[in-house]
């Protein structure tokens, strides 16, 4: 069996070149960077199980020349770039703090955010969604994590400076991810002194206790984990509320549904991810020989785990480029991989999903699709721009008031 090439891109074409690749072969070679892709919903489930798989690692940093400083020793320990004993250590520790429980807590403030932008969109007579609702997932974010209110603003400034860090950097990107990690730092240091004799119900709170067998977070891991948090949680999150909020502007049906039984936001949520996700890969390196894509690949190759093209399959979706919240409603529905899946499965999964079903919600409830309507005519691709730093999403959404 032989590669195809696929043509990696980021807009509404990226689905069709996943359909003919899935078509053409189980692989494919990504034509950029020249990294094996695996494109099969099976095998890409089966491969973030696999222990010949590891994590980037550091290999991204290494091309780049970042050899030492503050911004490569906080990039390797991280949950993303640790694999085995020590990533499991500070994920089971992490996950202690990190429950179902203080997610719902801050529903009602995503939720508020969320209802104030889109009267803000509505009282302007229309407006850019995606600039709306840029700041919104990092201030539920860090009013999760504990950072007082007189500080988000930085922490907004960190999340910008340190979403390239899994991508091809400039170097002004690593400067300013270099400065971001040296502040963050030196913020969150400040704010655990304050709970040093008096803890609350934030995060860094419940980090600083979370205790399994004896064993705890040292101080500068509880940093790091600050860190860890808004890298993974923030432009993921606003990208794909842009990617969600395009998806029902191109089908107003569902925002009438949504407005009729708010109960099927979860499902919601869930179809617009796997219809237009913005994380669309799971970067991996064979760390020996293994089969992928049908093709035995040596050690040392960079995969990506395409969730993408995965979300897309038709012997797993049934009708795959149909958007049809109901699939997960149904028994034996397919589970979605755009969050992961294995040891690495994201950790914010259900923060995410809360923030998205909010803002879906509160936009619905504000007219979106009804009387707030896009300015330009979304169901042709050459009228949406395409950008991505982490994750891919519209670079605006214009709508006005009708
Ligand atoms: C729609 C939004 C999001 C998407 C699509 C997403 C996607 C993902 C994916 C695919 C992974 C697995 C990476 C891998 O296997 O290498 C992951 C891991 C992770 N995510 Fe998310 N994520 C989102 C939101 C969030 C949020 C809100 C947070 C936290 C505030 C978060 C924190 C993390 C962390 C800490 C990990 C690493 C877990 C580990 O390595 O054990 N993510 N995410």
């Amino acid at each position: 069996m032989s590669d195809t090439t696929i043509e990696y891109s980021i807009d509404d074409t990226m689905h069709t070149a996943h359909r003919l690749a899935r078509a053409a072969g189980p692989g494919a070679i990504d034509a950029r960077t020249g990294a094996v892709v695996a494109l099969d919903y099976e095998e890409v489930q089966r491969l973030t199980h696999d222990q010949r798989l590891a994590g980037i690692g550091l290999t991204l940093f290494d091309m780049l020349g970042i050899g030492d400083g503050p911004l490569r020793t906080w990039y390797s320990s991280i949950m993303f770039t640790l694999d085995g004993d020590d990533h499991h250590r500070l994920r089971r520790l992490a996950s202690k703090a990190f429950t179902p429980r203080s997610v719902e807590r801050h529903r009602a403030l995503a939720g508020s955010l969320a209802t104030q932008r889109m009267e803000a969109v509505v009282e302007a007579g229309g407006g850019d969604l995606v600039a709306s609702f840029q700041d919104l997932p990092i201030r539920v974010i860090c009013t999760l994590i504990g950072v007082p209110e007189d500080q988000i603003s930085e922490f907004i400034a960190y999340g910008e400076a340190l979403s390239p860090v899994f991508g091809f950097m400039t170097p002004d990107q690593v400067a300013a991810a270099e400065a971001a990690v040296v502040g963050l730092s030196k913020d969150v240091d400040q704010m655990i002194a304050s709970r040093r004799d008096r803890r609350g119900e934030d995060l860094i709170s419940r980090l600083l206790d979370a205790e399994d067998a004896g064993d705890r977070l040292s101080h500068d891991e509880v940093i790091t984990m600050v860190g860890n948090l808004i890298v993974g949680g923030d432009d993921t999150t606003a990208s794909q509320i842009g990617c969600s909020l395009l998806t029902l502007l191109r089908h107003p049906q569902t925002l009438d549904d949504l407005r009729a039984d708010p109960s099927i936001a979860a499902a919601v949520v869930d179809e617009t991810i796997r219809f237009e996700p913005s994380i669309t890969v799971v970067p991996r390196t064979l760390l020996e020989a293994a089969v992928v894509g049908g093709v035995e690949r040596p050690a040392g190759s960079l995969v990506l785990l395409s969730s993408a093209s995965a979300s897309r399959q038709e012997d797993i979706w049934g009708d795959p480029d149909a958007f049809r919240p109901g699939r997960f409603g149904e028994p034996d529905a397919p589970k979605l991989l755009s969050f992961g899946s294995g040891p690495h499965y994201c950790l914010g999964a259900a923060l995410a999903r809360m923030t998205l079903a909010e803002v879906i919600t509160s936009a619905a409830v504000a007219g979106l699709g009804e009387t707030v309507v896009p300015a330009v005519d979304l169901s042709e691709p050459s009228n949406v721009e395409w950008v991505s730093t982490l994750g891919r999403r519209p670079a605006s959404l214009a709508v006005t008031v009708c």
